[in-house]
């Protein structure tokens, strides 16, 4: 009722309410926000960090359909404020305990002019970054939100060096990165991570993407970036609500060190709690799987006498699974639909029918009674109806033969995807349009429903919602190991340091890393050292972590290969302890439920020598670090498979040089004595 009040009296008298601008800081003081309108009632809003501007005075505001422009004649209403501090646990993650801590200011802001429409802003401020959203209310002048741009721009303050991948491309999230001054980025997806010229380190993403369309950034002038929403699918708008509905919050992390932005929870703290409850049912797992011979010509996902996903062949993963304690054996090819160009012949899939060759209840039966999680392959070719038209009864099957986890996939060009709309028709799509946001979410919601937790690949962003909905473990949404079988050009070596500082800061990351043999095709290899590709299951966080490489090369190289056996996959604390942006990293976690801690860090193509206090470490225990290093003279270039292992005891009090050749990096085990 006082709020009502108040926005009666402050549009009665507009000046007095633009004159006064919108202050709130952070509980820490460190960032604070500010949020005015200009003479023509044009809001903006601006952050600060201890005072100096980081984001410049930025708009707000939409153009909706056939409509009036949704951006001049706002008057701002009487802010209300409020603290939140609590502190959550994560079922499974890169650290168990979160705290949520931010002061929250929502203001309305209503036009002075006939329709009279409003929004709210409502903005949280933490000590490590901002989270805003718009919320549009119940209002007889504006029942159903037809959006056609959303004008929500983040202006640089400073000078800044932008590390970006290219949005609406034809191949989706799949684009190596640039890193350019901020006036030469173009239109990037996000998360966009700068560092500016006074060296703070920021990155711009989004959290709590549903029913709206995933938010790309496009630089319209010197430093000034703006929204630019995926594209709606058939003749839909980008976004299409009924009110009254939030949008996803637009975020901003800001950090002194690059390491900063990987330590922040700001995007899980954004989301909603845990809608599931007790989600035990999943457990963080490594799995090897009947695929990277898939991608070395080797066998087929199709049929014939190459067939990948034969009974035996996954016999002998289950087996290896089981030997080497690793959870769960993926196997790609098992179903029928995959004969003849399965790209962009997604109507011919059938999720429940296995290939002659693929005895699927056998293999079930037999995974489960060595302990081994099978993970259902479920490519769509990004026919996203096809796919739904199915679900439950292949969902159902998977829950009573016990596989309870899934890879799904969408691989079409950009725009391909073919996806039910609010009219219930079938239209074309992108990956990242709201209807895609949708049939993402009905696949989480129906897999949850049979406790299947999902591996998405060619998804939508990640935005945070594993809290939400903690079966939605990871996906891929950037170029993954395969492009390192796929010719030129691969992965740089600089790849894995610019995935930790821009795609991880969404969340995890089904990478599949692991490669031993860096040969892959004629023309093609990893640019890694050895040592580096284990040092990726510490640095590119994923609960569940393939080990890609074919088995007879992890036979073939039984000591290398305990690193893996070995590494942690869910985390009680993760530290940063040193890393530029593309540069280099080097992250400290400790294995949840144990006393052991795993350190990675890994290089570009410049050879490296960081020294890494072990100040983590509990003090006065005594650990054995179990070394792999480059060896001397390895060099992804030239000899990558060199690796050196080797242990010896610290405590706490030790420092570790680390020496790193050129593509390579370090893995460690500081196994508990
Ligand atoms: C692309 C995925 O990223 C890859 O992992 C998979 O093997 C192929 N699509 C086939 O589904
Ligand atoms: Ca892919």
């Amino acid at each position: 009722m006082l709020r009502l009040l108040t926005a009666v009296f402050l549009i009665a008298s507009p000046l007095a309410a633009w004159a006064a601008p919108v202050h709130i800081e952070s509980p820490g003081k460190v960032l604070s926000v500010d949020i005015t309108t200009d003479p023509d009632g044009r809001p903006s809003y601006q952050v600060s960090r201890h005072g100096t501007p980081v984001i410049a005075p930025s708009r707000l505001g939409f153009i909706l359909v056939d409509a009036p422009k949704f951006e001049r004649n706002l008057v701002l209403g009487t802010p209300t404020t409020r603290s939140f501090d609590e502190t959550w646990k994560q079922p499974w993650g890169e650290r168990r305990v979160i705290r949520n801590h931010y002061n929250e200011l929502r203001v309305t802001l209503t036009e002075k002019i006939a329709p009279k429409r409003s929004f709210d802003v409502v903005f949280r401020v933490y000590d490590d970054g901002v989270g805003f959203r718009y919320a549009f209310p119940d209002q007889p002048q504006l029942k159903e939100v037809k959006i056609s741009e959303e004008l929500t721009e983040f202006n640089i303050a400073d000078e800044a060096t932008a590390w970006w991948n290219d949005g609406f491309g034809w191949n989706r999230e799949e684009y190596l990165y640039h890193r350019t001054p901020i006036e030469e980025v173009g239109v990037a997806q996000t998360p966009l991570t700068l560092r500016t010229q006074a060296g703070l380190h920021l990155s711009i993403h989004e959290a709590a993407l549903m029913d709206y369309a995933g938010m790309n950034l496009m630089r319209t002038e010197g430093r000034r970036l703006r929204a630019a929403l995926t594209p709606g699918s058939g003749t839909f708008a980008k976004v299409e609500r009924s009110a009254p509905f939030n949008t996803p919050w637009r975020t901003l992390q800001v950090g002194e060190r690059a390491g900063d932005l990987v330590e922040s929870s700001l995007i899980l703290n954004l989301n909603e709690p845990n809608t599931l409850g007790d989600v035990s049912w999943f457990k963080p797992m490594k799995y090897v799987g009947v695929w990277w011979e898939m991608h070395l010509d080797k066998k087929t996902w199709a049929s014939g006498p190459k067939h990948g996903a034969t009974t035996a062949n996954v016999m002998r993963h289950i087996d290896f699974a089981a030997k080497h304690h690793l959870g769960g054996v993926l196997v790609e090819g098992w179903n029928i639909g995959w004969d003849g160009d399965w790209f962009g012949n997604g109507q011919d899939f059938d999720f429940t029918k296995p290939y002659p060759d693929y005895d699927l209840v056998k293999l079930a039966a037999y995974a489960k009674s060595k302990g081994v999680h099978l993970i259902g392959h479920n490519e769509t070719s990004a026919n996203a109806a096809h796919y739904e038209s199915q679900m439950d009864a292949a969902f159902t099957l998977y829950e009573k033969l016990g596989i309870d986890a899934i890879k799904t996939g969408y691989v079409s060009d950009a725009g391909q995807a073919k996806v039910i709309s609010r009219d219930g028709q079938v239209h074309y799509g992108w990956h990242e349009g709201q209807d895609m946001v949708n049939h993402s979410q009905r696949v989480v919601d129906a897999a949850a429903k049979h406790h299947i937790a999902v591996d998405a690949h060619e998804p939508v962003k990640d935005t945070g919602l594993r809290r939400t909905y903690p079966n939605f473990v990871s996906r891929e949404g950037s170029r993954g190991m395969e492009y390192n079988a796929w010719g030129n050009p691969g992965n740089p070596p600089e790849h894995e340091v610019n995935l930790v500082f821009t795609r991880l800061l969404a969340g995890p990351m089904d990478f599949t890393p692991g490669i031993f043999k860096m040969q892959t095709k004629p023309g093609s290899h990893v640019s890694t050292t050895l040592a580096k590709q284990l040092a990726l299951y510490v640095t590119l966080y994923s609960p569940i972590q393939m080990a890609a490489d074919l088995l007879d090369h992890y036979e073939a190289n039984p000591k290398p290969f305990k690193f893996i056996e070995d590494v942690a996959v869910d985390w009680e604390e993760t530290h940063v302890l040193n890393g530029e942006v593309g540069d280099f990293v080097t992250i400290a976690r400790k294995q949840r439920g144990a006393e052991d801690w795993f350190l990675g860090s890994i290089t570009d193509e410049q050879p490296r020598t960081l020294e890494a206090k072990l100040d983590f470490l509990t003090p006065g225990k005594r650990y054995t670090a179990q070394i792999y290093r480059d060896a001397d003279d390895a060099d992804w270039a030239k000899n990558p498979e060199a690796i050196a292992i080797e242990s010896r005891e610290v405590t706490s009090a030790d420092t570790l040089t680390l020496r790193l050749a050129p593509g390579g990096g370090q893995a460690i085990r500081f196994k508990a004595l």
